[in-house]
């Protein structure tokens, strides 16, 4: 008989709802997706997946919808819902990652209390707000990187080297509104130097399947918008077994049992250093990445570990895959730029349409500094070639 796979949470991305509705069908399993009733019904219709709307995506509604249902699995493969789906799960008496580690995974002064009680990092971290950031930027060895306790996408990030940086971080948030949704909390945290990576992989009960590293270019200090990824990385040979040892060692820290990792780490020195874990696959088509670089189904590994607990398995990579985002500042119009790429043969995709506005402009009263109007994704034997094209199309 059909499996059934509860997904809990309309994805950010929901362009990632097609490969995982794929996935599903290839373990003959059918996606199951809750949601309230206005979010489905502004997907698109030809979504192959069984719609089932809830007056509200809250504990009681979504457990009532699963317990009509009965799903052999729950997931969530989207931020705002990871928690939200392991309480459900273990509300219904599932395995999986338990909420107390999504919660730990997603409050990113959690992450670090729990990182540092296991020894996992030297990062130094304070709390505050962006009201008391430059008071409390005064008595910091500076500098610093203030950001929400819990967002996504460098949303009000910023580096801190001045006290005047603390007072321009306020520019970037509507204190009133982001006071309403909590989004003025900030964690501050020393500075970690080094060349910043991200690490794609699969944890089966609580053993972490390192798939990749990765390369990511981004607009560097003060914001930190992402504006590219290489896969593998260019360190993959040299850090990958130190990398997999220390996420190893973070995850079973967290509570981690099964679920998709996507890390931030820095390499310093010989050291692997911690910026931020999720317990999803990477946003920025990373997911797509993946698949081409790697011929991998990234949900059918999740949704395989979910229904029999089966691990991943991992090959090899002979090209180099990448995607960069045609970015651009927020109050600006997307430039009248040229499609001259350096390498245009390594230009396998490109997804742009210049009348495309901001797809969101602020989140509870964080403005976003950058918006993207297409992104282009390359390849080629060559590394070389896919970062001449990535900087070439992706510097604001
Ligand atoms: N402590 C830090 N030291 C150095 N860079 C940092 C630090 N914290 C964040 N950053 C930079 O800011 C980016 C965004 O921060 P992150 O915590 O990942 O927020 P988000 O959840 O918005 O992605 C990181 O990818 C990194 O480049
Ligand atoms: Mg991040």
């Amino acid at each position: 008989m059909a499996k059934t796979i509860l997904l809990v949470g309309v994805p950010w991305s929901t362009h990632e709802l097609t490969p995982a509705i794929r996935d599903a069908a290839t373990l003959g399993a059918r996606l199951h997706l809750v949601d309230t009733e206005e979010t489905l019904a502004a997907l698109h219709p030809g979504l192959d997946c069984e719609r089932v709307p809830v007056a509200a995506l809250d504990l009681a509604s979504v457990l009532a919808a699963a317990r009509a249902v009965r799903p052999d699995c729950v997931v969530s493969i989207t931020e705002l819902t990871m928690e939200l789906a392991a309480r459900v799960r273990e509300e219904l008496g599932h395995d999986g990652t338990p909420a107390a580690a999504e919660r730990a995974v997603s409050d990113k002064p959690a992450t670090r209390e729990v990182l540092r009680d296991n020894g996992l990092t030297q990062v130094r971290f304070w709390s505050t707000t962006t009201a008391e950031l430059p008071a409390l930027a005064r008595t910091l060895p500076l500098p610093v990187v203030a950001k929400p306790r819990s967002l996504t996408g460098s949303a009000g990030v910023r580096m801190i080297a001045s006290v005047a940086d603390a007072e321009l971080l306020a520019r970037q948030y509507d204190a009133a509104r982001s006071a309403r949704f909590g989004r003025d909390r900030l964690l501050v945290e020393t500075y970690v130097g080094g060349v910043e990576i991200s690490a794609e992989g699969l944890v089966v009960d609580g053993e972490l399947t390192l798939f990749t590293l990765t390369d990511k270019v981004n607009t560097q200090a003060p914001y930190f918008v992402e504006l590219g990824h290489l896969m593998p990385s260019r360190f993959s040979a040299g850090w990958q077994p130190r990398v997999h040892g220390y996420l190893q060692r973070c995850v079973t820290a967290l509570g981690v049992r099964t679920s998709p990792v996507h890390a931030e780490v820095k390499l310093v020195g010989d050291q692997v250093e911690l910026i931020e874990l999720h317990t999803r696959f990477g946003g920025d088509n990373i997911v797509a990445l993946l698949e081409e670089t790697f011929a991998l189904r990234p949900f059918e590994a999740y949704f395989a570990a979910m229904l029999g607990g089966s691990a991943p398995r991992v090959s090899r990579a002979n090209t180099t895959w990448g995607v960069a985002f045609f970015t651009v500042p927020m109050d600006q119009a997307p430039p009248a730029g040229s499609f001259a790429f350096p390498h245009p043969e390594a230009v396998m995709r490109i997804d742009f349409d210049r009348r495309t506005p901001p797809k969101l402009r602020e989140y509870e009263g964080v403005r976003l500094m950058y918006w993207r109007a297409g992104h282009a994704l390359f390849a080629s034997a060559d590394y070389a070639e896919v970062l001449a094209d990535i900087t070439f199309l992706a510097a604001p």
